[in-house]
């Protein structure tokens, strides 16, 4: 259904330079190494106490802010398929990995930082950043209501971390490129749709849903794969022109959880209602497998929490570096090499 409501919005004004749609690249990874295991510090050092430590601090991050949830989420994503689940999204640098466009506005350092703190005063040089990562996305995905899963652990950190290697795609993407994009990292169709169900908890920034919900594609339009009535909506928060000197609006990707920042499996109910927020949450429902996994995970929330611990897994192995390779760095933010002491 078409929404002219919005094109006198639109009408008669010069169009904006439609860029930066990037093609998914695929680019090689490292060899999986299978050297993760559960409980690894448990089994394997005297820091016993790792995960029960790390959980602690994330359940007091998460009680002041429950929004670190999605943070620690895109952290993980924008690490692992970034030469792998290595920690180099969390290095400092001029031209690190966390300096590129695709990483703007990438939260949830601070947390990392102090959980990496109190792992060096407990048991120096033993828990990994990379690891940290992924047992406090999993505490606060299970504080929010997901599952409490297991996660493989035993990952130890690189060393490099560089800008122009960052080739995550824009939410603009197309359903077929991002699974191309995720079959690179040897992640399939499921991990894709299952794994766009954490935008459950997640906000944008008016200016990833300007192009949907204003001239869509130069038609003047809103998106015509978007409900008119959430179209509107969603204008009413994103104004079409930005005003000045303030700061940018943002949206919940999934208004229906907001501001609780609930694990729910009711952004898969609103994308199926053409309420998907980013082009590319809409995209799920342009195939036959993504509406597969919507109707699915909406019938199932259940089903949702199993697939999305699962997935996070599988997205967990990606080039991870384990046993002589990589290090344990002493900060998340520099290698031990380029420590200031
Ligand atoms: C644990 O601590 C004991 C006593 O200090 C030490 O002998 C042992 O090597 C340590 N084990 C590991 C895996 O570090
Ligand atoms: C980053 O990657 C680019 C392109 O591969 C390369 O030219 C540059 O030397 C790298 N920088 C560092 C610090 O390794
Ligand atoms: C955008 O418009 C062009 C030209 O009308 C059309 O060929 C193309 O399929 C449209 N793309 C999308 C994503 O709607
Ligand atoms: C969010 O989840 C918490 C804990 O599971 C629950 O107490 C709360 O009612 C939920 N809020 C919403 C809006 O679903």
């Amino acid at each position: 259904m078409r929404c002219y409501w919005l094109a006198a919005a639109v009408a008669g004004l010069s169009l904006w330079a439609s860029c930066c749609v990037d093609e998914a690249r695929g680019q090689p990874t490292r060899q999986d190494v299978n050297g993760l295991a559960l409980n690894y510090y448990t089994k394997n050092t005297n820091c016993t106490r790792a995960e029960t430590n790390i959980r602690n601090l994330v359940r007091a991050a998460w009680e002041l802010d429950p929004s670190i949830t999605a943070a620690l989420l895109r952290l993980v994503y924008s690490d692992c398929f970034v030469t792998g689940c290595d920690g180099s999204i969390l290095l400092d640098g001029e031209r690190s990995e966390k300096m590129a466009d695709q990483n703007q506005g990438l939260r949830g350092f601070e947390l990392i930082d102090n959980i990496k703190q109190e792992m060096e005063s407990k048991c120096p040089g033993i828990v990994s950043c990379s690891d940290i990562l992924h047992l406090a996305a999993r505490d606060a995905v299970s504080m929010a209501g997901g599952w409490n899963y297991p996660v493989f652990t035993g990952r130890r950190d690189g060393t490099t971390s560089n800008v122009s290697d960052v080739d995550l795609p824009p939410p603009t993407i197309s359903w077929d490129d991002a699974v191309a994009y995720f079959s690179s990292r040897n992640l399939d169709v499921l991990d894709l749709g299952t794994l766009l169900g954490a935008h459950t908890m997640g906000v944008a920034n008016c200016h990833y849903v300007h192009y949907r919900i204003y001239n869509y594609n130069n038609t003047g339009l809103p998106d015509a794969t978007m409900d008119c009535r959430f179209a509107r909506q969603l204008a009413a928060t994103c104004p079409y022109k930005p005003r000045r000197n303030r700061p940018e609006p943002a949206v919940f990707l999934n208004p229906t959880t907001g501001a609780s920042y609930n694990f729910s499996n009711s952004y898969y109910a609103n994308v199926l209602s053409n309420e998907g927020v980013l082009g590319i949450d809409q995209q799920l429902t342009t195939s036959r497998d993504g509406v597969r996994i919507a109707e699915e995970y909406t019938r199932s929330f259940k089903d949702f929490r199993r697939f999305f611990a699962n997935s996070m897994n599988r997205m967990g192995r990606i080039g991870v570096l384990t046993g002589k390779l990589g290090e344990i760095r002493p900060n998340c933010r520099f290698t031990r090499a380029n420590f200031p002491h």
